[in-house]
């Protein structure tokens, strides 16, 4: 199934809604290596995507396939603990029927969080990154979520991206980040395909275009997610060196990416609970 309409939209939309009497108002997505951040949650509700009618189930290990909802620092929040991507071999509309689903549910904001390699040399494996723009390579090389017929109901056919991740929710990171004692990176996210990671002249061709980070998702959701009118922070976990001048030695692994990603957790916690006591 390509081509996902408001039918599957409010199919997925009241499955979800007769399995929790929450109603939440924040979105949160997270990466691979983040799912610990749904323990959090209080009260939580738990469906596995399963259950959901049309919902894409990723079978990436680090991945759990479930939404917590629940309460998070008093806000109502609805968390996707893993995402399907495209590698996978899902359409783009697919992977972005989650999205469709939480604005469908009646969420306004949210907080997308990714695994990514660093190309910015003075980012380090464990920093976090809020992202103040994107490349979504995948997206202009035609595997944008919104080709295809345009349900006007949904959003505009020619979406505004000027500000894709909103300036105001960046800001109050930065300022929840110091007040914690800790500083937030701040750069641009390319959405590669994947899954294989990138070669050095493809890091060298990425560095040059301005990417900071490198990743496989998020970039897509993010366009849905402005389509339909929400407003988006974006966060990546440096899990690793995407090194465009490797040494002999040198090694990515989906290992490292997990094993980063566990560290960076209580950071990324804190972001999170000081964004939602400010919203
Ligand atoms: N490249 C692409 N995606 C990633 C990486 C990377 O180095 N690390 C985590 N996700």
């Amino acid at each position: 199934m390509d081509n996902i309409t408001q039918t599957h939209i409010q199919e997925a939309a009241t499955a979800v809604q007769q399995m929790t009497a929450h109603r939440p108002s924040v979105g949160l997505v997270l990466g691979s290596g983040l799912n610990a951040l749904a323990d959090a949650v209080e009260n939580p509700e738990i469906i596995p995507y399963t259950k959901i009618p049309h919902w894409p189930v990723s079978t990436v290990s680090g991945h759990s396939g479930r939404l917590v909802i629940g309460l998070l620092e008093g806000q109502t929040v609805i968390v996707q603990q893993g995402r399907a991507h495209f590698y996978e071999g899902y359409s783009m509309q697919q992977i972005t029927l989650p999205m469709r689903v939480m604005r469908a549910l009646g969420v306004t904001t949210v907080i997308v969080t990714n695994a990514a390699g660093g190309i910015n040399s003075e980012f380090n494996p464990g920093d976090l990154m809020l992202i103040s723009d994107h490349i979504n390579f995948v997206g202009i090389g035609g595997y944008n979520p919104l080709r295809g017929p345009n349900d006007d109901t949904l959003g505009p056919r020619f979406p505004d991206m000027t500000h894709p991740y909103d300036p105001e929710l960046r800001q109050i990171a930065h300022e929840v980040a110091r007040s914690n004692g800790f500083a937030l990176q701040e750069g641009v996210y390319g959405h590669v395909a994947g899954p294989s990671f990138e070669t050095p002249a493809e890091l060298r061709f990425l560095r040059t275009v301005g990417v900071d980070a490198v990743g496989m998702s998020t970039a897509s959701e993010v366009v849905v997610a402005r389509h339909g009118g929400m407003r988006v922070l974006g966060i990546s976990s440096i899990t690793n060196k995407a090194d465009p001048d490797p040494k002999p030695d040198t090694v990515v692994t989906h290992a490292e990416v997990l094993e980063t990603g566990q560290q960076i957790i209580p950071h990324l916690m804190a972001v999170i609970r000081g964004l939602l006591q400010r919203l």
